[in-house]
């Protein structure tokens, strides 16, 4: 990803970033995630010529389905998510293939590499194979044993083996390290790319381009300049029929552990000397490992756990969490998790970040907000003008992608007058077309280029600081409701919020402590 993220126009033309013939094989072919963002990615790769023309796509899953189906599949979840209505499907069609397979017999992890390696040879495709965890996470540790009983995982000489996981990639700590030492007794580290799917998004990217490549931003981007960081995810939507998975993993699993740590570390971490994949994840898990770990008491203090009610959104009645297909009537499961966290460094001393998640706000929106401290001194404090709000950077992650800087302005006129505006940068410059995060991602694996994808030690660094926290709401979730239970003297709850608000207003107490407000994005 170096030279091409950071250089933009003058990195590798998109010839140089073509990857060598390989054959993709998804588990779980038949679900979603093939549909909906695996098949368009690969689709809109090869209409940028950034497909290798010996190529094929194998999908694994365990209902019957011949090729004929697998395929008319494929092609309606294109037209639906993204292959357009001149998607003729010429190229691609007699490139993908179906195997069906329960995951739990050597002899059909057997067929199929038998069925690989006549693939391999017809299509002359060779012996690159980049394998794709698309199950339920359950399912990835089986699969990868049986890839490396039959010899499909490992260096095997006739080409790559590598292997990319979906997350979730574990519940807490220990289930992270166990699947961790599973893929490792068959793949190197070098092998294995974690995704996270925000890594892929270019406004993400941008972060580190932003930082690091202006000479004007990175010497004020310290504890002598900013005052303090607010981290945001906010999502207007609710399960949409997910709430069978999401009443397992909630907002920490599903959002903070990953994502918003991901944001966290590419705002906070260090300059790496360089672009490659070793350097710049050396840099994340530092500030990971810097951030100041939780306790079972200041994981109640600095975090915020809520669950959304019935409410308005968009103007539309909502039901509340509980009322969801999927969700028990009595659900202790997260929807919305906040908190502050310090980082104990010279840079960060002292700064609070603020992070937040949760389902069902009033709106959506991802954005890094840097609030840098007030002038030392006022010269106009005579005027009569009137407190002015912080200089504040904000990042804007998704959506109405750009950037944007709030400071003061004179306004026109014969007295002093003071008053907020505005610079933007909108991505919207650059044309509307921008690559979706799994396009990025499965080129990025292709090549062999790890940079966006998470190590070993960093999804271990991220599980180690949250896991704290979920054992400390695991002693207080009781079976009657949100009333919570009590740890020591204190009363903890799960703290309710009406669909289409900015989340419990537990979540404003705890930035008010400071003296400081949630930002509205
Ligand atoms: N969908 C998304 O947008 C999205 C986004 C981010 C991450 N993910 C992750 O990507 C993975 C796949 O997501 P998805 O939405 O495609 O899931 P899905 O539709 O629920 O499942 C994918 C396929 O896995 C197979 N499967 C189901 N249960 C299984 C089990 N116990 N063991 C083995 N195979 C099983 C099913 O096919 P057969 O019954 O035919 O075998 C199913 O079609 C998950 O880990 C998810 O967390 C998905």
């Amino acid at each position: 990803m170096a030279q091409s993220a950071v250089a933009g126009a003058e990195g590798p033309g998109p010839a140089e970033r073509r990857p060598a013939p390989f054959l993709l094989v998804v588990f779980g072919a038949s679900g979603d995630l093939t549909r909906r963002k695996l098949v368009p990615a690969l689709y809109s790769l090869d209409r940028k010529g950034l497909l290798p023309e010996r190529f094929a796509l194998v999908g694994v899953a365990r209902r019957p389905l011949g090729d004929e189906a697998f395929r008319s599949g494929l092609q309606e979840g294109l037209r639906q998510f993204g292959g357009g209505e001149d998607w003729t499907w010429d190229r691609l069609r007699d490139q993908v293939f179906y195997f069906q397979s329960n995951y739990s017999d050597p002899a059909s992890f057997r067929d199929l590499k038998a069925l690989l390696d006549r693939l391999a040879k017809e299509r002359g495709v060779g012996g690159n194979r980049l394998y794709y965890l698309a199950t339920p996470p359950e399912a990835y540790a089986g699969i990868t044993e049986l890839l490396g009983a039959v010899g499909l995982g490992g260096d095997w000489g006739a080409g790559y083996s590598r292997i990319v996981v979906e997350k979730p990639f574990g519940r807490d700590l220990d289930t992270a390290r166990e699947l961790n030492h599973k893929m490792h007794s068959v793949f190197r580290e070098e092998q294995i790319f974690r995704i996270d799917h925000y890594l892929g998004k270019e406004t993400v990217q941008n972060i580190l381009v932003f930082r690091l490549a202006n000479g004007i931003f990175e010497p004020i981007w310290n504890r002598q300049y900013v005052d303090h960081v607010q981290i945001s995810i906010a999502e207007g939507i609710g399960l949409e029929g997910r709430g069978l998975y999401y009443e397992e993993s909630g907002a920490l699993r599903d959002m903070m552990q990953n994502h918003l740590l991901q944001l966290l570390s590419l705002v906070a971490m260090e300059p790496p000397a360089s672009f490659d994949a070793a350097a710049v994840r050396d840099e994340k898990v530092k500030l990971l490992h810097a951030i100041r770990p939780f306790d079972a008491h200041s994981a109640l203090e600095n975090v915020v756990r809520g669950q959304y009610t019935a409410g308005r959104v968009d103007g539309k009645p909502v039901p509340g969490y509980r009322e969801e297909s999927g969700v028990a009537p009595d659900s202790q499961t997260e929807t919305f998790a906040a908190c502050k966290l310090l980082i104990d460094n010279w840079r960060w001393a002292g700064v609070p970040f603020y992070v937040r998640t949760g389902k069902r706000l009033a709106r959506r929106a991802t954005e890094v907000a840097v609030v840098f401290r007030p002038a030392p001194h006022s010269a106009f404090r005579n005027t009569g003008t009137p407190a002015l709000d912080p200089n504040e950077l904000v990042l804007r992650i998704q959506p109405d992608e750009g950037i944007g800087l709030r400071f003061g302005a004179k306004v026109p006129g014969a007295a002093i007058r003071i008053q907020d505006v505005d610079m933007d940068f909108s991505y919207g410059k650059f044309g509307d077309e921008r690559p979706e995060a799994y396009e990025r991602l499965l080129l990025e694996a292709a090549l062999g280029d790890s940079t966006l994808f998470t190590r070993r030690d960093e999804v271990e660094a991220a599980w180690a600081l949250m896991t704290p926290v979920l054992q400390a709401w695991g002693r207080v979730d009781t079976p009657e409701g949100m009333s919570g239970g009590s740890v020591g003297n204190r009363q903890v709850a799960l703290s309710p919020y009406p669909a289409g608000s900015w989340g419990p207003s537990q979540a404003d107490e705890l930035i008010a402590r400071d003296g400081r407000a949630w930002r509205k994005p």
